[in-house]
């Protein structure tokens, strides 16, 4: 008996890194999983390599050898035909949708008045649009499910606090704070809890991006920012993250809507 038996999720950004870890985590738990990545380069702007097809293949192949069903479309969370199409078939084939984790982004630094016009609005348009069109694509599917539901959204740390570098980021991930609130109180009456999460560096290409040491050697006024209370382990193993989503997702949860847990480290309260 898995805790998510018979229940249906739908996840963006599953090719590798926290969604891939998310997925096969459900799918241990018995759930069918709905899932989305883009699959390729996405940006010009990102400093971590990206993730590829094999990547994709290979979360399909994991997923399917823990004994988990899969529906997995390469889409970009930026179109949203593409998404309702992709949530329509899995809501055909698995009969309902009960689960959203919006986990698919990027992540690019600059100063913001160094930062050409593009890559700004790129980030937001995959970070925070991409994911209210995530969720537009899958209310009316769990809606009509009838079921309740729960809807997770991945911010960050930088949801909480900014950091210096990534104006960006910090805008769309600050977005979703407010997205998150007001899908909460608007799918409240349908028993759909939506709740936002906020990680601090987590093991996955993105968190481990070397480069980035050269911008704190660059910038050294910029480190006291990221600095974490908690120090002994301080990046997050992918499923330290998937254990507050499949909690957000469970019954255990059942009391938490419109809220944002902070899984930083304590680094928005230093
Ligand atoms: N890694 C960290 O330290 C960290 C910290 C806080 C928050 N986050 C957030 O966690 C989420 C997952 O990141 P990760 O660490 O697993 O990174 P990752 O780069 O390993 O995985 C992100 C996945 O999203 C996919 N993706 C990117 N743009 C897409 C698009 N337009 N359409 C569809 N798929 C797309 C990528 O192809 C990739 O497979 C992101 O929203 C990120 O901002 C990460």
């Amino acid at each position: 008996m898995g805790e998510f038996d018979g229940k249906v999720v739908f996840i963006t950004g599953i090719a590798r890194g926290q969604g891939r870890n998310h997925a096969l985590r459900f799918a241990r738990e018995g759930a069918s999983i709905i899932g989305v990545d883009i699959a390729r380069p996405v940006s010009d702007y990102t400093t971590y390599t990206q993730a590829t097809g094999e990547d994709f293949d290979e979360t399909v192949r994991l997923v399917e050898e823990a004994g988990g069903k899969i529906i997995a479309r390469v889409a970009d969370v930026r179109d949203s035909a593409a998404l309702k199409a992709v949530v329509d078939e899995g809501v055909h084939q698995f009969g309902r949708l009960d689960v959203v984790v919006a986990n698919a982004g990027i992540c690019t630094w600059n100063r913001f008045w160094e930062m050409p016009d593009d890559q700004f609005e790129e980030l937001i348009d995959i970070n925070l649009t991409g994911v209210f069109k995530t969720l537009k694509a899958a209310a009316p599917a769990m809606i009509d499910a009838g079921n309740g539901g729960s809807i997770i959204v991945v911010s960050s740390v930088a949801g909480l606090k900014a950091m210096p570098g990534q104006a960006n980021y910090a805008a769309a991930k600050f977005g979703l704070v407010g997205l998150t609130q007001a899908a909460a109180k608007e799918l409240g009456e349908f028993n759909i809890r939506v709740n936002s999460i906020h990680p601090y560096g987590v093991d996955t290409p993105m968190g481990t991006d070397v480069s980035v040491l050269q911008l704190f050697e660059k910038h050294p006024s910029w480190g006291p920012s990221f600095v974490p209370i908690l120090t002994e382990k301080p990046i997050a193993d992918p499923d330290d993250i998937s254990n507050a989503v499949l909690f957000l997702a469970g019954d255990g949860a059942k009391t938490i809507t419109g809220s944002q847990m902070a899984l930083d480290q304590g680094n928005s309260k230093v």
